[in-house]
C-alpha cells in the first residue's frame, strides 16, 4: 500500500517539511519552502521486524586491497594544490564562485592541460549555459594550441539522461558540466536549478563517475549571500568543494577548498587573470600586502590603522595586511563594518579591547578591511586586528616591518597559533624584521633578522606596540 503525500520542500537546503512554514526548520532560512512533488511513502509493513531483503558479505579492513592511484595533475600548480595534489581518479569536485570570476575558464583550461599530460583520454565539456561558439571562442582567446582544440569534446545539452548515454559511449577520462543549475531530468517533475532537479541530475552524473573511475568537475552558481545554490545535500554527496574567492574587479583570484575528502580544507590556490586566461602565483604570500610594502615611491611610510598578519591557510602562510578605519559615530547603534573579517568576531574582541585593556570603541565606527579581497578566516588574525583599530584610533602608525599574530581570548590573554615557527620563517624571508608573537610561539632558537617579542596578554602586547 502507498499513499501520496505532499510535502514542502525548503529551496535552500533541500529539508522536506509536511506543512508549509514560513521558515525552515533545517537551516533557518525565510520563505524558502514551496510545495515539492508529492513522494510514495510506504506504509506496508513487512515481515521480520519491519525489514526485508537479502544478507551481504562483511569484511575486515585489512583484507581490503588498497592501491594507491596516482593523481591527476590538472596542469595548473596552484589549482593541484588546492585539490591536494591533484585529482584522484574517480574523483567529484563542486566548484563555485560569483558570476564572472573564472570558473569555465579555469576548467577549460584544467581539460586543456589534461589532454597534453594524457594524450590518449578524450574529456568533455557539457555547457548548458553557453553556446558551442561561445566556448570556441572562449578557447581561442586561452590561445589553445591545436591538439587541445582537437581533443577537447564539447556537448551543448542540459538534459542528463542524454548526457549519461553520450558519456557512456564516448569513455572519457575527465568530465566538466556547465552549470549543475541548468540540468534536468525528464523523471523529474519540477523545473531545472529547483531543489530536486540539482540534487537527481548530481546524483546520477556523481554515480557515473564513480563506477566509471571518471574526473567529474560540476560548475555551481551561488546566491546572491554567496553560499552555493541548490541544496546542501550536493557537498556531502561531492568529494571536495572549491570556492572562488575575492574581487572579480581585481586581477588575481583564489580558490579556496572548503571541503576536501582528499587534502587539506582552507587550502588556496592563487591565479592571476590574465588576457590569456588564468595563470599560477607561484609565490602568492606577499600579494596582500598594500603597495608600500613591495617597494612602492614613498618609500614605504608607515599610516595609521594598518597592520600586517601571517595567517596559515591551508599548508602555507600568507602574509595579509589588515586596515582600520576608526572614526566619530554620528549614529546611536555604531557601525561595524568589514570587508574580509568576520564582524561577530569583531564586536567580540572590541569588547576584550575595553574590558581588558581599557580602550572603548563604543562610541566609535568601525571599519576593517583585508587588503587584496582576500578572507581570512583565522582567529590567528584577532592581536594584528586589533593592533590596526588601536593604531587608527590613537592615529600612531605602527612601525614598517612589524608583522603580528595571535589569538585573543575572552580573558584578554593571547594564545598560541599553530605552526607559529613557519609563520616567522615566512616573515623574515619576506624582508620583516620585528614580530609580535604568543609567548608559546616564541622560536627556541633565534630566526635570522627576525626580532621576536613574545606577548602573555593584549594588555601587554598593546604596551610594546603603542609604548604606552
Ligand atoms: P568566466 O570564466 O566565463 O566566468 P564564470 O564561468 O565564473 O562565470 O569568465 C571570467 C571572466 O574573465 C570574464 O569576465 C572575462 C575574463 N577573462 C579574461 O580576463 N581573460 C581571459 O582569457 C578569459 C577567457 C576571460
Ligand atoms: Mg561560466
Amino acid at each position: 500500500m502507498a499513499k501520496e503525500k505532499a510535502v514542502f520542500v525548503c529551496s535552500a537546503c533541500g529539508q522536506a517539511h509536511a506543512k508549509w512554514q514560513g521558515q525552515c526548520d533545517g537551516c533557518g532560512s525565510w520563505n524558502s519552502l514551496s510545495q515539492g512533488k508529492a513522494v510514495a511513502v510506504s506504509t506496508g509493513r513487512k515481515s521480520s521486524g519491519g525489514f526485508s531483503g537479502q544478507a551481504a558479505a562483511v569484511q575486515s579492513l585489512a583484507s581490503v586491497a588498497v592501491e594507491e592511484q596516482p593523481r591527476w595533475s590538472m596542469g595548473l600548480d596552484e589549482f593541484d594544490r588546492v585539490l591536494g595534489g591533484g585529482l584522484v581518479p574517480g574523483g567529484v569536485v563542486l566548484l563555485g564562485g560569483d558570476p564572472g570570476i573564472g570558473k569555465s575558464t579555469l576548467l577549460l583550461q584544467a581539460l586543456a592541460q589534461q589532454v597534453r599530460l594524457s594524450p590518449e583520454s578524450g574529456v568533455i565539456y557539457v555547457t548548458g549555459e553557453e553556446s558551442v561558439s561561445q566556448v570556441a571562442l572562449r578557447a581561442q582567446r586561452l590561445g589553445l594550441d591545436a591538439v587541445a582544440l582537437d581533443r577537447i569534446q564539447i556537448l551543448a545539452e542540459t538534459q542528463v539522461e542524454t548526457i549519461l548515454a553520450t558519456l557512456a559511449s564516448a569513455k572519457p577520462r575527465m568530465v566538466v558540466i556547465d552549470s549543475i543549475q541548468t540540468m534536468f531530468s525528464e523523471e523529474i517533475g519540477s523545473a531545472p536549478g529547483s531543489v530536486s532537479q540539482v540534487r537527481e541530475t548530481a546524483a546520477a552524473l556523481t554515480r557515473w563517475a564513480k563506477s566509471n573511475g571518471v574526473g567529474l568537475f560540476l560548475v555551481g552558481h551561488v546566491t546572491k549571500e554567496g553560499a552555493l545554490a541548490g541544496p546542501r545535500v550536493l557537498e556531502h554527496m561531492v568529494d571536495a568543494v572549491l570556492y572562488f574567492e575575492g574581487d572579480p574587479q581585481a586581477s588575481f583570484r583564489v580558490v579556496r577548498a572548503i571541503k576536501n575528502r582528499f587534502g587539506t580544507v582552507n587550502e588556496l590556490g592563487v591565479f592571476g587573470m590574465t588576457d590569456k586566461g588564468l595563470k599560477a602565483v607561484s609565490n602568492p604570500s606577499a600579494l596582500f600586502l598594500s603597495s608600500r610594502y613591495q617597494g612602492s615611491e614613498d618609500g614605504g611610510a608607515p599610516v595609521p590603522g594598518s597592520c600586517v598578519l601571517v595567517t596559515q591557510e591551508g599548508s602555507r602562510p600568507l602574509l595579509v595586511e589588515v586596515q582600520a578605519l576608526v572614526d566619530t559615530s554620528r549614529v546611536p547603534n555604531p557601525r561595524r563594518l568589514c570587508v574580509g573579517l568576520d564582524p561577530q568576531r569583531l564586536a567580540m574582541l572590541l569588547a576584550v579591547m575595553h574590558r581588558h585593556a581599557g580602550l572603548a570603541c563604543f562610541d566609535q565606527d568601525v571599519y576593517l578591511n583585508a587588503v587584496g579581497g582576500v578572507r581570512v578566516t583565522e582567529t590567528a588574525s584577532d592581536l594584528a586586528l586589533l593592533a590596526a583599530v588601536v593604531s587608527s584610533m590613537r592615529n600612531r602608525p605602527l612601525p614598517v616591518g612589524l608583522v603580528v599574530f595571535g589569538e585573543v581570548g575572552l580573558a584578554g590573554e593571547v594564545r598560541p597559533s599553530v605552526r607559529g615557527q613557519e609563520r616567522l620563517r615566512e616573515a623574515a624571508r619576506l624582508g620583516f624584521s620585528r614580530a609580535v608573537v604568543p609567548a608559546a610561539n616564541a622560536p627556541k632558537k633565534p630566526i635570522e633578522g627576525l626580532d621576536v617579542i613574545p606577548v602573555k596578554s593584549l594588555s601587554q602586547a598593546l604596551d610594546c606596540l603603542f609604548e604606552r
